[in-house]
C-alpha cells in the first residue's frame, strides 16, 4: 500500500501535462544528509536483524539439555513404502512409533542406500527433514502424551499418498513394556501382522489386484525361503522392500502369512 501508493501519487502529481516533451526538470545535486540517511538506516536495521537471527540460533538447533538418563533415541527408516521405527533394546515397530512423554527424545532419520529420498514430517511436533538414502538427519522433539500425525513429505513413488504413520507419546513407564515386549515376541504375529499391515497392504491385496498381484492362495505365503528372496532382493517393479530386515522380522511376517485364508480380509 505504501509502496504502490506513493508511487501513484508522484505518477499524478509530477506528470508531464502541458510541459514539452523535450524540458527537463530542475536540476539539483547533492543532498548530504538524506543520503547518509539511506544508507545508514538500512545498514542499521541489517545488523538489528542479523545479530537477534545469531543470538537465537544456537538454542534453535541444540536439544534442551537433559540428564542421559531420561533421554531415549529413536532410528526411523523410510521406505518404499512404510515408516519403520527401530528402538534402543533392538525391538522395532512399523506405522506407529511409541515414544516416551515429556522428555527429550532425539530421531536419527535415514533410507537405506537402496531406496530413495523421502521426509518424515510429523507437523504438530516439528518441521520436515528429509530421510537421504546413505546419510542420517537428526532431529528432536519432546511432547505431551497423544497421538500425532505422520506423513512422508517427499513424493517418493506410486505409493508416496499412503506413506503415513502414527506418533503415540505415552507415559514412560508404557513406552518401556513396549519396547520390552516387542523384543521378548520378535518371531511373533502380532509384529507379523504389523509387517504385513503396513509394509505389504501398501501394494497389495487378497483378493484383487492393486498395485501389484493379489496375495490371496499365493503358496509364496507359506514359503519361508520364497518369500525371504522377493523381500530382500525385490522383483519386477517391486522394490527390495525388507532388504535390511532381520531374520525374526521374516520370521514374524511368515508366521502370520501363514495363517491368511485365500479370501480373508481386503
Ligand atoms: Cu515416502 Cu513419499
Amino acid at each position: 500500500m505504501l509502496v504502490e501508493g506513493v508511487l501513484l501519487a508522484f505518477v499524478i502529481r509530477y506528470r508531464r501535462g502541458k510541459r514539452a516533451r523535450a524540458a527537463e526538470g530542475p536540476q539539483i545535486h547533492g543532498a548530504v544528509r538524506l543520503e547518509i540517511g539511506w544508507t545508514v538506516l538500512p545498514v542499521v536495521i541489517l545488523a538489528a536483524i542479523g545479530s537477534f537471527v545469531f543470538y537465537k540460533l544456537p538454542g534453535i538447533s541444540n536439544a534442551p539439555a537433559a540428564s542421559a538418563a531420561d533421554q531415549s533415541s529413536i532410528t526411523i527408516e523410510g521406505r518404499q513404502f512404510y515408516w519403520m521405527f527401530h528402538y534402543p533394546n533392538g525391538a522395532v515397530s512399523f506405522g506407529t512409533m511409541v515414544a516416551p512423554a515429556n522428555e527429550v527424545v532425539h530421531e536419527a532419520i535415514y533410507s537405506p542406500d537402496n531406496d530413495v529420498s523421502h521426509s518424515w514430517w510429523v507437523p504438530n511436533l516439528g518441521g520436515q527433514v528429509d530421510t537421504i538414502p546413505g546419510r542420517t538427519n537428526e532431529t528432536w522433539f519432546q511432547a505431551p502424551p497423544g497421538t500425532y500425525i505422520a506423513r512422508c513429505a517427499e513424493l517418493c513413488g506410486v505409493q508416496h499418498a499412503l506413506m503415513t504413520a502414527h506418533v503415540r507419546v505415552v507415559p514412560r513407564s508404557e513406552y518401556e513394556q513396549f519396547i520390552a515386549q516387542r523384543k521378548a515376541d520378535q518371531r511373533g504375529v502380532t509384529l507379523g501382522k504389523e509387517e504385513f499391515d503396513y509394509v505389504c497392504t501398501s501394494c497389495h491385496r487378497l483378493n484383487e489386484t492393486y498395485i501389484g498381484p493379489a496375495l490371496g492362495g499365493n503358496p509364496l505365503l507359506k514359503d519361508r525361503k520364497g518369500i525371504e528372496d522377493i523381500l530382500r532382493r525385490g522383483v519386477g517393479k517391486m522394490p527390495a522392500v525388507a532388504s535390511d530386515w532381520t531374520e525374526a522380522q521374516i520370521d514374524a511376517l511368515v508366521n502370520y502369512t501363514k495363517t491368511l485364508k485365500k479370501t480373508s480380509g481386503g
